[in-house]
């Protein structure tokens, strides 16, 4: 098997807890894998080497919340937001209407296309939510799409109660036929619990179901206003507790004692023209916290986790190096991952070189691309990453 080895790295961030820096760094690529990092000086020997010239590597993003099954466009109404109206949840159904004319090509193709721009931008691993299909056959059919970009697919059929159903019977089917038809396409599940959308007794109703079908559970909680999300993806024992927006005392407690990972989405601030979440209150309670872009067309049409690195940083006064173990790290806890999100020996060989001595300059350079080359899987992506990664899961 043929290694490589990548060296002249001025700065490794590993994402590894037990040395996450390395200055003047090499790392060994073997079948897929990390197979050494440490100082350069003391590099093993290997079939291939690629000299990094200096520039930082970090582990590649792990994207954990995203939405990325949808047709239609919502530019209207960002702009509609942006002269001062409200974000309630309510342009779901708009994008709902245009997904479901959609043929499965076309979702498929868009999906792929915004993979391809997840990749380009360092994301090497990503979850995909279904959500926007909202009945038995649409949800299923997101689902199967999503699965052929990713391992990491969760059923949403619970996004909001479809126009022209009552709620009562719209969480018994979600519960019932829907999840039972969406369930092999699925790893998680996931309920938007908020005002508008399922109250707490709804959620349970559906996360224990999904539980119950053998699916791990994640929540979108407390986006828009305080409620039971957070607590009930506690102890429901949640990987991810999402958005995190408006909390208690009590919420933040829960998720310092437990294992759910509190997953904050600046993008959706940001395009919603909202306060940010609390991101100090949770890391100095103690709790997990990643990072995500939240992709979707209504409240964050980023899928760039660099952007999300360089909100965190500047407005949620996450420190750099708190906002790139979020991102990398932190993402791979909330999908309950071992094998991405850090560069040690063992992990899969999913990394970014920088265009950049140091991580620091995702906030720092904010909106300039950084990416020098990719590795997926061991393998360096080629230039113009985005328009072929047709084989490509992630
Ligand atoms: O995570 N909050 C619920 N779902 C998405 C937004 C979906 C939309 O507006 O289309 C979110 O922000
Ligand atoms: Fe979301």
């Amino acid at each position: 098997m043929t290694t490589t080895l990548i060296d002249g790295i001025g700065l490794l961030y590993t994402g590894d807890p037990e040395r996450e820096e390395i200055p003047g760094a090499a790392l060994v690529i073997e079948d897929g894998l990390v197979a050494w990092t440490g100082p350069a000086a003391e590099a093993p020997d290997a079939d291939e080497r690629v000299d990094a010239g200096g520039r930082a590597v970090i582990p590649g993003f792990v994207d954990s919340h995203a939405h990325l099954v949808f047709a239609g466009d919502r530019t209207a109404e960002f702009q509609a937001r942006m002269s001062g109206e409200a974000y309630t949840g309510g342009g779901i159904r708009t994008t709902v209407a245009a997904t479901r004319r959609a043929s499965e090509a076309e979702l498929a193709t868009r999906a792929r296309a915004l993979v391809g721009e997840m990749l380009a931008q360092g994301t090497t691993t990503v979850e995909i939510k279904s959500g926007y299909g909202l009945s038995v056959e649409h949800e299923r059919r997101s689902l199967e799409i999503a699965t052929g970009l990713t391992d990491e697919t969760t059923f949403l059929g619970a996004h909001v109660v479809p126009a022209g159903t009552d709620a009562d019977s719209y969480v018994r089917l979600v519960a019932g036929e829907m999840l039972e038809a969406c369930a092999p396409y699925a790893k998680w599940v996931d309920v938007f619990c908020e005002r508008g959308a399922f109250d707490g007794d709804q959620t349970r109703e559906i996360l224990t179901a999904g539980r119950k079908a053998g699916l791990g559970v994640r929540v979108h909680a407390n986006q828009l206003t305080e409620g039971p999300g957070v607590r009930l993806a506690c102890e429901l024992g949640a990987a991810s507790a999402d958005h995190c927006t408006h909390l208690t005392a009590a919420d933040v407690d829960a998720l310092a004692s437990s294992g759910t990972v509190a997953t904050l989405l600046p993008g959706a601030e940001f395009s919603t023209r909202s306060p940010y979440p609390d991101a100090r209150r949770l890391i100095d309670a103690g709790a997990t916290v990643a990072l995500a872009t939240d992709c979707n067309p209504g409240s964050s049409f980023t899928s760039s986790m660099a952007f999300c690195v360089a909100l965190a940083v500047r407005e949620m006064r996450m420190t750099p190096l708190e906002a790139i173990r979020a991102a990398t790290y932190g993402g791979a806890r909330a999908l309950r991952r071992t094998d991405v999100g850090w560069l040690r020996r063992g992990a899969r060989a999913d990394l970014v070189v920088l265009d950049a001595p140091s991580y620091v300059h995702l906030a720092y350079r904010p909106g300039v691309p950084l990416v020098h080359q990719v590795f997926h899987r061991g393998l360096l992506l080629e230039e113009d990453i985005q328009n072929h990664p047709a084989d490509v899961v992630l």
